[in-house]
């Protein structure tokens, strides 16, 4: 691939418009920016430009049977490529603008570059000021996965994407460190008004449940072994978000968990943990900070690229419970480690 200047507009609440107005014009002419979301950074191409789609894989380095995720601005614009159900308004209406993304039959103005082609197409409203604005000046919806090498770790702020895509991409917008951390919960809907969860994430399966009523999480959320030949959702087949460092997804106690470290023979050992197990490790602390759901998610994917950054060869972390955003933690760690869950007594 041949090397460009990525040029970076770092939101600063000062001529953001006009940054923002330029942004929207390289994605409308079919080139690509990099762009904050609530959850993590995405790689934005049009959704409708011929050849942006094969950019975005290229610029990756990502199979082109993984489709993308078309983003709006409003929740209402898929009615323009995607036949929309009475029950993707509910959830748009409770969810939207949020990382929730549905899965819907597509219509034929979207290619099926975008959509890895499948006859369906994932649908999401970003809730991030600096995403929508950017939709709107591109005056067409975006495709965007995340903005990283197929492979490593999402990125949660722009220097992250900078590190992955610089020199491939046209632009970035820097809008500082991502809220959630983890990517959008993905479902697809059922024809019995519920939904099946694909991908884990903000948007649980229990607020699901109170809005939906019927809901299933597919097997390979939690178990990798699961999503065989033909997965629902592309993605689930791809080892992801792995570290140059051992990931080890530790099923026990904190206290075992920093039992097995501090004696772990290796050199280089790191944890991924809270700040209330500081006192007792004896290895590299990759604090989280507070001991809660949303903390962990919020650091996951910026802590495994920390850990390269320190040259750690192993890094654990505890195996979390499978509820609430927990799930999604849950679901990203055991694919960082994968499919390996290390258990207390065997390590
Ligand atoms: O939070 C997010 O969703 C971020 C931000 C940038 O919006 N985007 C993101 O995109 O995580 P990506 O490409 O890294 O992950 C998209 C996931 C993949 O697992 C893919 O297989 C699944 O969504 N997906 C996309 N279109 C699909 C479809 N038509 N049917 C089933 N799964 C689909
Ligand atoms: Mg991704």
């Amino acid at each position: 691939m041949n090397e460009k200047k990525t040029v970076l507009f770092t939101l600063t609440g000062e001529g953001d418009d006009v940054k923002i107005g330029e942004a929207g014009r390289i994605i409308r002419e079919g080139g690509l920016v990099a762009f904050p979301t609530e959850t993590v950074y995405g790689l934005g191409g049009s959704a409708y430009f011929p050849g942006a789609a094969a950019k975005i894989y290229a610029a990756k380095g990502r199979p082109s049977d993984n489709p993308l995720i078309v983003h709006v601005s409003d929740p209402r614009e898929a009615e323009d490529f995607a036949v929309v159900p009475d029950a993707y308004r509910r959830l748009a209406e409770r969810f939207m603008p949020g990382p929730l993304t549905v899965v819907l039959e597509k219509k034929d103005v979207i290619d099926r570059s975008v959509t890895g082609g499948l006859d369906t197409v994932a649908v999401r409203c970003p809730d991030h000021p600096a995403a929508r604005a950017l939709i709107k000046a591109a005056g067409c919806p975006i495709a965007a996965p995340s903005a990283n090498r197929s492979g490593s770790p999402s990125p949660t702020c722009a220097a992250h994407v900078m590190a992955d895509l610089s020199g491939r991409i046209d632009a970035v917008i820097d809008g500082g460190e991502c809220r959630i951390g983890v990517e959008s919960t993905v479902i697809s809907l059922d024809g019995d008004g519920g939904c099946t969860v694909l991908r884990p994430g903000g948007v649980t399966a229990e607020m699901l449940a109170r809005a939906v009523g019927a809901v299933r999480v597919a097997g390979a959320v939690t178990d990798p072994a699961l999503c065989g030949d033909k997965p629902l959702s592309p993605g689930m087949k791809y080892k992801h978000y792995s570290p140059k460092a051992t990931v080890v997804a530790f099923d026990g106690t904190d206290g075992e968990m920093i039992d097995a470290a501090n004696s772990d023979p290796r050199e280089s050992v790191g944890v991924i943990t809270s700040d209330k197990n500081a006192g007792a490790l004896r290895r590299a602390l990759l604090s989280v900070g507070e001991d809660s759901e949303d903390a962990f998610c919020h650091a996951f994917f910026s802590l495994l690229r920390r850990a390269d950054e320190e040259g750690l060869g192993v890094v654990y972390v505890r195996l979390p419970p499978k509820t609430g955003k927990y799930l999604a933690l849950y679901n990203r760690l055991i694919r960082a480690s994968g499919g390996k869950i290390t258990k207390a007594k065997e390590s």
